[in-house]
């Protein structure tokens, strides 16, 4: 049944490298109160083998979700019955940490009464602009992280319509990917960017994709094939690598700026008030961030780009789609299975044969 009391639920989240748990308020109207968020990353175990290792995931989160859930209800000051509701990530993701989560969600819910939402991670993101602003449905949103990249219309909770999907890797990935080229290391975002501060941004030119395409798709893999052939042929130097560190970033800046316009130009069709969200991991970063705020402003949309702690993966965006949804009447059975790929518009995904197969493919 829908409800207009307030809601206050936990969200746990297990589905990639981060451990987290939190509880988030969700005040009549929808405005959000976070009482606490607990993340505990895994960076360090992963980091001798280059990028995430599913089954070290999935292990380390079964070592400590229950101590992470304890701190975070011990920081929220509350107890068990004091909750509306347990939320927990049912993917998409690295399936055995999905399931680590989801099953001791429902462990929770069984053992308390509580009611269970299965919540899909996605939607989390999509949602987590408004955990610490003001930021009313519908807006325009681009996803950009290590394993998402997708610009979608958030039209409210369960209603999220996919405007466009990377066709292969990640924009983040495409930084990590080449950051590991340049031999700097995981995760190499923020390290790739440090570098690109000394770079000269017109020595490199590199393959700009889907240019003949009218969508909002994004494509990284050409740009990081392009990198690798350069790192490995014409650079040498220190000089060398941070000329190409800088080409890469305004590479892929350039093409979130662009698909980005593209989308403001579709949304403006059948939407009035004018709000781009920018959420995930590669919001962190000041040159895409720039581009992305001027592609906006030029466009008339408001910017918006949540606080880090809300961009890249934690439990507060998990509890407060939960609770979104407990307020409109929808919770889950103790069923519900953990999926690998779930897409958060299954009709667009469905619809669009380039989004079927593919190592990413649903799941991007
Ligand atoms: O959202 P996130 O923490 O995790 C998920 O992938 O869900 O995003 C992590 C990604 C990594 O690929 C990382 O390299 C990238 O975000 N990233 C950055 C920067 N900080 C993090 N990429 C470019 N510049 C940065 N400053
Ligand atoms: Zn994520």
């Amino acid at each position: 049944m829908p409800t207009e009391d307030a809601i206050t639920m936990l969200g746990i989240e297990t589905s990639c490298d981060e451990t987290a748990a939190a509880v988030v308020r969700r005040h009549p109207g929808g405005r959000a109160e976070v009482l606490s968020s607990v993340v505990a990353s895994q960076t360090e175990a992963h980091r001798p083998f280059g990028g995430v290792v599913p089954e070290i995931a999935a292990r380390a989160h079964v070592e400590i979700v229950d101590s992470i859930t304890r701190q975070a209800m011990a920081e929220a000051g509350i107890g068990f019955d004091a909750l509306s509701g347990v939320a927990a990530t049912a993917g998409p993701g690295l399936i055995g940490g999905v399931m680590v989560g989801l099953s001791f969600g429902k462990a929770l819910s069984l053992a308390r009464g509580l009611p269970l939402v299965a919540v899909n991670h996605l939607e989390g993101h999509a949602l987590s602009a408004r955990l610490a602003a003001d930021a009313p449905y519908p807006f325009l949103l681009l996803l950009v992280s290590g394993g998402h990249c997708q610009l979608l219309v958030v039209e409210g909770v369960g209603a999220c319509r996919r405007l466009g999907t990377t066709i292969d890797d990640a924009a983040g990935e495409a930084f990590d990917k080449v950051a590991k080229v340049l031999g700097l290391g995981y995760p190499g975002g923020p390290a790739l960017e440090a570098l690109a501060m000394k770079g000269d941004p017109d020595r490199f030119t590199l393959p700009r994709a889907l240019l003949g395409r009218k969508d909002c798709d994004f494509s990284f893999s050409g740009l990081k094939t392009a990198a690798s052939r350069i790192a490995q042929a014409e650079c040498h130097t220190d000089q060398d690598r941070a000329d190409l560190a800088c080409a890469v970033q305004n590479a892929i800046a350039r093409q979130l700026s662009e698909r980005a316009d593209r989308a403001m130009a579709l949304y403006v069709h059948d939407h009035r008030h004018r709000l781009f969200v920018v959420a995930g991991g590669v919001a962190a970063n000041k040159t895409v961030r720039r581009v992305l705020e001027d592609t906006a402003a030029a466009r008339g949309f408001a910017f918006l780009a949540p606080p880090m702690e809300y961009c890249t993966d934690n439990a507060a965006m998990i509890a407060y789609a939960g609770a979104e949804r407990l307020a409109a009447g929808m919770t889950s059975e103790l069923g519900v299975a953990a999926r690998p790929r779930w897409p958060l518009d299954e009709v667009s995904a469905l619809a669009d044969p380039t989004h079927k197969t593919g190592r990413k493919g649903a799941k991007a």
